[in-house]
């Protein structure tokens, strides 16, 4: 978005303390949509599990044996409900999981598969009944393109170049062979491969330089196979620093196969999920301002290695990081949070935040699906409960795979009116998010080229930050119908303090 102030005419009534939603600001939005920034993959809205607490086992798997419904083991609630929502790719195993699993623990006979000790999530220990096949199993259950972190830190090339050809092998190797006696003659055909994950740190702590010299030695092995070409995610940095991207793109030749650059970007709150005020709930919203800045730095410093844009960006992990409390992480199972309205406005400034940056994207992945940091299902036992940020997603699905255009905003500090739109033949897709708990806002977004007609809008809204759908409250937040009005170039919606709107209207004339 274009921080450009629109319209001087913006105005405040005075609020104070409890009277939050008396308080109103008119806002005038630029809509272009003729100004295409590029197309909006589905993958920007995608998720990833990782084996810690009770994201896999107990959440997303509660195998065969369970009383809790199950397909072949997978919660039938949770494959049902991330089925509807159509996740397009999932990312898998981990996470620092990642560079501490060796694939062979996770295939053959599940009794026979060895106990193994998740060193980075609280020494528990995994029977591995959910390995390569589940998951893969998994995605096809729920629709979503497999996406599997290979193991630098503590693997060889070796292992990672045999669990390539496992899975994507057509016939006739012995490794394809062990594949179709386990279950599963034709090939997985999985295309996305991450070698290695946060390298810098749980991945092996090395320098970017080590990095660049693991990249190049493992991604040498990684073959495509059959019709499946290998898009190979290098790992990027933490947050934004600039100085691990050069050092690595410094030591990286330029013939390297490497098709994306993995970021990881996290927005820590300062407070346990259910208790933020008004401060904590500024201070991390506000960090989705500094995650566009990041992308922007990121993929421009990018830009001076691959001219061409060969590497896609992607934000490999993110979503909010609130302040534990560890009688929940007994109970719940590691990184355990609750899921708020607070929740929801901070995925839905990410998603804008994608949207805005198209051009520079090629994934996005929430961390993490299932009862670990920013949820978009919870778990307890046989319960299961869709999350705020689950229905931030619905709301603002209708943007997957349109083409995003351009809107100028208000210039005004965060956390500010968010706004993100796109374009998909006649119809115009706007989302509005308000993070302001202590002002509603009358928004006007004029089209600079065509008529919109036919609008219908929905919206995501609790007048608490910190309301969240719970196991003795689940349908507390959810969608409901809203007003807006369409007339000529113009769409006027109010959008109520916290809240996110989705608009979609008919376009013509462009
Ligand atoms: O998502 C939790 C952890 O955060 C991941 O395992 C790691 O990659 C990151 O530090």
């Amino acid at each position: 978005m274009t921080r450009r102030l629109f319209l001087a005419g913006t105005f405040a009534a005075p609020f104070s303390g409890r009277a939050r939603a008396q308080a109103r600001q008119s806002e005038k939005v630029l809509i272009e949509p003729a100004v295409e920034i590029g197309v909006i993959r589905p993958e920007l809205h995608g998720h990833f599990a990782e084996h810690l607490g009770t994201c896999i086992y107990g959440g997303l798997w509660v195998g065969k044996n369970s009383s809790i419904p199950n397909i072949n083991g997978h919660r039938k609630q949770a494959v049902e409900w991330l089925r509807a929502l159509g996740i397009p790719v999932l990312r898998w195993p981990g996470g620092c999981f990642a560079d501490d699993y060796h694939w062979r623990d996770g295939i053959g006979p599940v009794q026979k598969r060895p106990r193994r000790v998740n060193i980075h999530w609280g020494n528990y220990t995994e029977d591995n009944s959910f390995g390569t096949h589940e998951f893969i199993e998994l995605c096809r259950l729920i629709g979503a393109e497999p996406y599997i972190a290979g193991n630098v830190g503590s693997g060889t090339p070796q292992e990672m170049r045999d669990w390539v050809e496992y899975c994507n092998y057509p016939s006739g190797s012995s490794l394809a062979d062990e594949r179709a006696a386990n279950g599963s003659p034709q090939p997985f055909r999985v295309r996305y491969w991450g070698v290695g994950n946060e390298n810098w740190g749980c991945g092996g702590n090395m320098t970017p330089e080590e990095y660049a010299a693991h990249y190049r030695r493992f991604s040498t092995y990684l073959r495509d196979f059959g019709d499946t070409r290998l898009f190979l995610i290098a790992c990027g940095p933490g947050g934004n620093n600039l100085e691990w991207t050069r050092r690595f793109m410094e030591a990286m030749p330029r013939r390297t196969r490497i098709h994306g650059y993995a970021m990881h970007y996290y927005s820590r709150g300062r407070d346990h999920a259910r208790r933020f005020t008004v401060e904590s709930l500024r201070a991390q919203l506000a960090t989705f301002w500094d995650l566009e800045k990041a992308i922007l730095e990121q993929r421009a410093l990018l830009d001076k290695y691959d001219k061409d844009r060969r590497i896609g960006l992607l934000v490999d992990e993110w979503g909010v990081w609130d302040r534990i409390d560890p009688e929940e992480e007994k109970r719940y199972g590691r990184l355990f949070q609750h899921i708020t309205m607070r929740s929801a406005l901070a995925a839905a400034l990410g998603l804008n935040v994608f949207h805005r940056q198209a051009d520079k994207l090629v994934m996005c992945n929430l961390a993490q699906t299932v009862n670990v940091l920013h949820a978009l299902l919870l778990t307890d036992g046989p319960r299961c409960i869709r999350t705020t940020t689950y229905y931030a997603f619905e709301l603002m699905k209708p943007h997957r795979g349109a083409t995003a255009v351009r809107v100028q905003a208000p210039e005004a500090p965060p956390p500010a009116l968010s706004v993100s739109a796109s374009r998909r033949q006649d119809e115009l897709i706007v989302t509005l998010v308000n993070p302001r708990h202590d002002a509603g806002l009358d928004v006007e977004c004029a089209l600079s080229r065509g008529i919109a007609g036919n609008a219908r809008a929905r919206v995501l809204h609790h007048p608490d930050f910190n309301a969240a759908n719970t196991f003795e409250t689940p349908d507390l937040i959810v969608p409901r119908d809203h007003p807006v009005s369409a007339s000529g170039s113009s769409l006027r919606v109010e959008l109520p303090p916290l809240a996110i709107v989705t608009v979609q209207a008919r376009l013509s004339g462009v």
